[in-house]
C-alpha cells in the first residue's frame, strides 16, 4: 500500500501518479525502482484525486514544478482533456495515461506498451477475443487493429459492445453473443470482474490448450480467468505484464533515457 497523499496536500515531488483509489498503485514502487537503479533524483508519490478535480489538481501540480503524471482510472479522460497537446492514439483511445504537466502534452502509453507485452509470444493465430467493452477494452482493440489482428469483442451488455464496436469501426460479426474462444490466439479479459474475484462466461472448452489468456488485472493470487486458463494448460499473463511496459514508456517519454526494464519488472514482483 502507498503512503497516499490528497492533491491540495501534495508534497514536492518530480513525478506522480493519479487516481482514486490509487493507494494499491505499483506505479510508485516501480518508477522508484528505475530512478535508484539509474541513480535519478527523482521522487514519484500516489496522489489521490476526486473525479471532477482533475483540471485543478493538473493546475495544482503543474505550479508546483512537477514534470509528469500518470492517470490511471477513473480519470485519464479528463487528463486527456486538460492537455493542450493530445496524442492521436490517446484521442482515438479517449485516455491519455501520461502527461507532460510542463508542456501540457499527453500520450497513451497503454496500447504500445500492451503490445509490447506481445512481442516473442508464440500465439497459434492472429484472432483475438476481447472480454468486456469499456476504456481498457477500447485501448486493447486500437492496439490490435492496428496490428491487423482479427478481433471478436464480447460483453456482458451487449449494447455497450454493438457500440465501441461502430465507434470503432470494426466490420460487422465483431461482436459474439456468446464469449466463443474457438480459432482465438490470444483472449484479453479486459473486464473488473477479476477485481470482484468473479469468473468470466467463457466457453472454456472451445478454447485451445495453445492461447494465451491475458487478464490486464493482477492480484497476489492468479485471477479467477487466468487459474481457469492455466488449468487447462493454456498460456497465460497477467496485468504486471503490461504495467511494467506502459510504465517503462512513460520513464522513457518523460526522460529520453533506456527504462530498466529489469529492475522495474522486479519491482512488481
Ligand atoms: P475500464 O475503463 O477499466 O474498462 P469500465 O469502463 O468500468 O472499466 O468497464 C468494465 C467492463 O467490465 C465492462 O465491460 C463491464 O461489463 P458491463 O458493460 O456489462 O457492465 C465488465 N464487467 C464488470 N464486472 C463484470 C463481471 N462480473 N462479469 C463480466 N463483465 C464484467
Amino acid at each position: 500500500m502507498n503512503l497516499v497523499y490528497e492533491w491540495r496536500d501534495a508534497p514536492q515531488a518530480d513525478f506522480a501518479v493519479i487516481g482514486d483509489p490509487v493507494s494499491h498503485s505499483l506505479s510508485p514502487r516501480m518508477h522508484s525502482a528505475a530512478y535508484e537503479c539509474l541513480g535519478l533524483p527523482y521522487h514519484y508519490v500516489a496522489i489521490r484525486v476526486d473525479k471532477g478535480e482533475v483540471s485543478r489538481a493538473l493546475e495544482h501540480l503543474k505550479a508546483m514544478g512537477y514534470k509528469g503524471v500518470n492517470a490511471t482510472v477513473p480519470h485519464k479522460e479528463e487528463a486527456l482533456e486538460w492537455c493542450e497537446i493530445q496524442e492521436p492514439l490517446a484521442l482515438r483511445a479517449r485516455a491519455a495515461n501520461t502527461l507532460n504537466l510542463q508542456s501540457r502534452t499527453c500520450i497513451n502509453t497503454d496500447a504500445p506498451g500492451f503490445l509490447a507485452t506481445l512481442k516473442g509470444v508464440d500465439l497459434p493465430s492472429n484472432s483475438a477475443l476481447i472480454l468486456g467493452a469499456g476504456g481498457s477494452a477500447r485501448s486493447i482493440l486500437i492496439a490490435l487493429a492496428g496490428e491487423g489482428y482479427e478481433l471478436k469483442l464480447f460483453n456482458r451488455t451487449r449494447s455497450k459492445a454493438i457500440d465501441l464496436a461502430q465507434e470503432l469501426e470494426l466490420p460487422s460479426g465483431t461482436v459474439l453473443d456468446q464469449a466463443d474462444p474457438s480459432g482465438a490466439g490470444l483472449i484479453v479479459n479486459t473486464t473488473s470482474a477479476s477485481l470482484q474475484k468473479e469468473h468470466v462466461p467463457l466457453v472454456w472448452d472451445r478454447a485451445s490448450t495453445r492461447t494465451l489468456a491475458y487478464d490486464l488485472m493482477y492480484a497476489k493470487e492468479p485471477t479467477p480467468f487466468l487459474a481457469k486458463a492455466a488449468s487447462m494448460g493454456m498460456q497465460t499473463l497477467d496485468g504486471r505484464a503490461m504495467l511494467m511496459e506502459q510504465g517503462a514508456l512513460a520513464f522513457e517519454w518523460w526522460t529520453g533515457i533506456p527504462a530498466p526494464r529489469r529492475a522495474m519488472a522486479e519491482a512488481l514482483q
